[in-house]
């Protein structure tokens, strides 16, 4: 028997986790995404190469891993399409290494006009979303009336895309928003891509991740987005649709709490955000702009800017707890060489008291982020391959992160290549 590690976002997502992804995939067999869609980024460099995934795990580029696109995970066969074609041309040969479960959720073409409706409905309010139509596949999910990959091998599947898509458009012309769009052609897409999708071989999934557990099989599972954008533990509303903490690998992939290992929680040494909601420790200033240029801090997969910020100790603390983080890697170490301070934040003012937790409601008209300070360190750190390298003041600033959440960092990151990861005793 073997147990299955995680490795989990402990912010609003970007934190680096295909990164770390590609180079665990070494030590395992099995490289699973348990939750999300492609509103996910992951971005993996090596060779000098650099490559973007959103639905496929990131496990694809090393030969020997299987990769399985699990149950919680939903779907959009046309983006699904353009990365096998990307994997192609790179003669990335997946045939025998990916699979699909069949429990996972097909995004329909008016899934994403749903989600752009919706977000247009909302005017200033709206969440910020990716508009990959996620919010509306995961609804369609928990009312029961989702497609699922496994339904595709079923005679009647086009019946219930029909309907399901006519109900859709009745919900678009309800939000009265003036959406143009070319469903005909929206759907000769999704047609191609379901073609594609079905040439990869799927998986009941229950069966299969037991069966490899009982093998002995290493599994690595792969969480998208970060625990503070998950549907219960995140900045609600301003959040994705799905579990994205520790407790999504056990529904997202069948396997049972006991069956897991280590729980590797990513975090970059500073903060951001794309899309809306509260971010305590925002920065409007100059060292927020350094972040965001030095750190190239634009979403993958919408290109948008991401909001910059200091870490976030007291929401850092709040996502090793939820997700019972056992070891921390600290990404883009890099970024904060050569500033001249480094702040963090270690508790909140919150309606006129100092609180050391993450409160129910943390609207900035309520909250404000009380900080700490650590000496900066000006060397740089992309050369650097070992331990003893590592400048003083980095040192220190570990410590001081490991003191407060009271876990070890045991990755430390500093650049997007492969080869720019520090292991940590
Ligand atoms: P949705 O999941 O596309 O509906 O987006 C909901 C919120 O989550 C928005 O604020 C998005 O910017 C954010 N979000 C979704 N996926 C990611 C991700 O992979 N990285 C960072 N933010 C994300």
């Amino acid at each position: 028997m073997s147990k299955i590690n995680l490795i989990l976002g402990l912010q609003w997502g970007d934190e680096g986790k295909g990164k770390i992804v590609d180079v665990l995939t070494e030590q395992h067999d099995t490289i699973a995404r348990f939750q999300g869609g492609p509103n996910a980024g992951h971005t993996l460099v090596f060779n000098g190469q650099k490559h973007v995934l959103h639905t496929i795990p990131s496990g694809i580029f090393r030969t020997h891993a299987m990769n399985i696109i699990g149950g919680g995970v939903v779907i959009d066969p046309v983006i699904l399409n353009a990365e096998l074609e990307n994997l192609n041309i790179q003669e990335i040969d997946y045939k025998n290494s990916l699979k699909i479960a069949r429990s996972a959720h097909l995004i329909l073409p008016t899934h994403r006009l749903l989600d752009a409706a919706s977000e247009a409905s909302k005017g200033k309010a709206k969440i910020g979303s990716t508009l990959k139509g996620i919010g509306p596949t995961y609804m369609d999910k928990t009312g029961r009336n989702g497609l699922r990959v496994g339904d595709l091998e079923l005679p009647d599947w086009k019946e219930k895309y029909r309907k399901l898509t006519q109900k859709h458009l009745k919900m678009i012309t309800n939000y009265q928003v003036g959406l143009d769009f070319d469903l005909e052609q929206m759907e000769t897409e999704f047609f191609k891509g379901l073609k594609a999708l079905k040439e990869i071989p799927f998986i009941d999934q229950v069966q299969y991740m037991q069966e490899s557990i009982s093998e002995g099989k290493k599994i690595l599972a792969e969480g998208a987005q970060g625990s503070l954008l998950d549907i219960n533990f995140g900045t609600y509303p301003f959040v994705t649709s799905s579990t994205t903490t520790a407790a999504g690998a056990c529904i997202g992939l069948g396997i049972a709490p006991n069956q897991i290992g280590e729980v590797i929680g990513i975090f970059k040494a500073y903060t951001t955000r794309v899309g809306s909601g509260p971010f305590p420790t925002e920065l409007f200033d100059e060292y927020g702009k350094k972040m965001a240029e030095i750190g190239h801090e634009f979403g993958a997969t919408t290109g948008r800017p991401r909001r910059c910020g200091w870490l976030d100790l007291v929401a850092l603390k709040y996502a090793v707890q939820l997700n019972g983080v056992t070891q921390l890697a600290m990404m883009k170490s890099d970024v904060l060489s050569g500033f001249d301070q480094i702040k963090v934040c270690t508790s909140y003012q919150y309606r006129g008291e100092s609180i050391g937790h993450f409160p129910f409601d943390i609207n900035e008209i309520h909250l404000k982020a009380n900080y700490s300070e650590c000496k900066a360190w000006q060397e740089d750190l992309t050369q650097m391959t070992n331990a003893d390298e590592l400048p003083k003041e980095l040192i220190k600033y570990i410590e001081f992160i490991e003191n407060y959440v009271g876990v070890p960092v045991k990755i430390v990151s500093v650049g997007p290549d492969r080869a720019q990861t520090i292991l940590l005793n």
